[in-house]
């Protein structure tokens, strides 16, 4: 009986003191290594805890109010952030990037190390609350001691060969190169060569980490990768290169004014958002022309913008991991002062034409547990329609399996919704036609398309009212089924909400 007692007290003091390594983000190190399962399928994220501090914690310093130093408010047991590894959890802890290059093939070994092992990885596991090096028995590692050289950095990899887009895309990837085998994926990107533009982009929000993300004070410039033959994208991306492109595809100046101006230029617009990812190094690596294209600064920082927003905040009200793509289609054309339509390419050189200005941009938020998807569309320009003439017949070069009345078609559903008076989103939200459908006869109305309400539901947009789409975008929601009618390059979705 006593021994009973006593085996069950140890057990019960087992169990309390197994809990897992708790990592406070407090006390990470500069440049943490990025700590990955060993599996290959992802990162151990922090997390916003709400438990009163570990008693006898020796990093729960008090500061002088009382709070903890490491709480995220003043008051003592204010909620902090750390990364919970579960208890027997093997992980890998990896510096990644500072010029991760394939050599004729061969892997060279990352220049980024982990500062205290002259090593690029660690394999640890979580054992009695305690990460345990892998390599040397029962040698115990801290959290502060696993610091890279320098922040681990992302890699843009190779073509894999694999076509995506209907066809008119290939494959590639931005994530984190862990050794000559693992490589963790971020950012899938669906590329076209022919015109040197993204057709879309696919990556995850994860809802449940999101409140706990870095916050990160500059951001990194975009890198160029080797996608493109340009020789300097971020230069063709400069207000002053923009400045003398635009008289030379619309002509005089005044005419030139309406469309481009100082103020309404075309910006580095992402397609996946840096504040979609939870790690600093992960925000980093959205900084790649490959995610981005030239998009209007009113509709980047306008409704295209909310729409961002209102995806992320749909992922953290419901705790889950989204899966999100984000594209373009067509090439925008603007009228020159004769009245022809121009397309426009911020890549007019070397008698190319690369780099398009999409006509439209779209994002498809889809959530992978209940097969339900809602697909935001807008159109890239803010300039005012009513002056211009859509009459164009080579609107489709990215298309080859349509032809141009498709895309008249687009345009024409859009159009007739917007003229309908159901120009803006705040409209659409406050009709309660909202959410619509573009069907083969045009916009038609539903009440089906339960996710684009929700997504709408927890933005302040219709009161705030802080909102014109005349310089902001329009945007419009509609099922992935009736947007893949007029977007060939969607992907194909198991999706049983349309
Ligand atoms: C990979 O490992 C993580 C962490 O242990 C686990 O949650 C996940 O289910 C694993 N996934 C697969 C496909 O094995
Ligand atoms: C556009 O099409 C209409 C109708 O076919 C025609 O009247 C008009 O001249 C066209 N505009 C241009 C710029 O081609």
């Amino acid at each position: 009986m006593e021994l009973y007692l006593y085996c069950f007290i140890l057990l019960k003091l087992y169990i309390i003191s197994a809990q897992g390594c708790r990592l406070y983000m407090c006390d990470a190190p500069d440049n943490h290594a990025l700590l990955i399962y060993t599996n290959g399928t992802g990162i151990f994220y922090p997390d916003i805890v709400k438990e009163p501090w570990p008693i006898g914690s020796n990093i729960a310093n008090t500061d002088s109010s009382g709070g903890s130093v490491c709480s995220l408010g003043n008051q003592k047991n204010a909620p902090f952030e750390a990364i919970d590894i579960p208890e027997g959890e093997p992980l890998i802890a990896a510096c990644t990037g500072l010029k991760v290059r394939y050599n004729d093939g061969e892997f060279e070994e990352s220049k980024n190390k982990l500062k205290n092992f002259e090593k690029t990885s660690l394999t640890l596991t979580c054992r009695n609350d305690q990460l345990m090096n892998n390599d040397r028995d029962n040698e115990i590692i801290l959290w502060s001691e696993l610091g890279c050289l320098g922040r681990p950095r992302s890699d843009l990899k190779g073509n894999s060969g694999e076509s995506c887009g209907n066809q008119q895309g290939n494959l590639h990837t931005i994530g984190w190169q862990i050794d000559n085998k693992l490589f963790i994926p971020q950012i899938d990107i669906c590329f076209n060569k022919d015109l040197e533009t993204t057709l879309y982009t696919h990556h995850f929000i994860h809802g449940r980490y999101i409140d706990a993300q870095g916050n990160e004070k500059g951001r990194p410039s975009f890198k160029q990768g080797t996608l493109f033959s340009l020789n300097d994208v971020d230069d063709l991306y400069k207000k002053r290169s923009q400045e003398k492109l635009f008289p030379q595809l619309l002509g005089a100046p005044d005419h030139v004014a309406k469309f481009w101006n100082k103020k309404s230029s075309l910006a580095r617009g992402h397609l996946s958002p840096d504040a979609d990812f939870v790690t600093e190094a992960e925000q980093d690596a959205t900084y790649y022309f490959a995610n981005a294209v030239p998009q209007w600064n009113g509709f980047n920082g306008g409704n295209w913008l909310i729409v961002e927003n209102a995806a992320r905040a749909l992922a953290i009200s419901r705790e889950q991991t989204l899966s999100i793509w984000s594209g373009t289609h067509g090439v925008l054309h603007l009228p020159d002062e004769l009245g022809n339509n121009v397309p426009i390419y911020l890549g007019l050189v070397e008698n190319k034409k690369l780099l398009p200005v999409p006509e439209l941009m779209w994002k498809i938020i889809y959530d992978p547990s209940e097969k339900q998807s809602v697909v935001l569309i807008g159109l890239n320009d803010i300039s005012d329609y009513d002056d211009k003439i859509f009459n164009s017949t080579d609107s489709n070069e990215l298309d080859d399996h349509s032809d141009s009345s498709d895309n008249n078609n687009l345009w024409n559903s859009l159009s007739s919704a917007w003229e309908l008076g159901m120009n803006t989103l705040t409209d659409l939200v406050v009709l309660d036609s909202f959410p619509l459908w573009i069907g083969e006869n045009g916009i038609t109305k539903s009440s089906s398309l339960n996710m684009c309400q929700e997504l709408f539901s927890g933005t302040n947009w219709v009161e705030e009212k802080n909102y014109n789409t005349d310089t902001k975008g329009n945007m419009m929601c509609c099922s992935l089924k009736d947007a893949k009618k007029i977007i060939p390059t969607l992907p194909d979705l198991d999706d049983t909400s349309s």
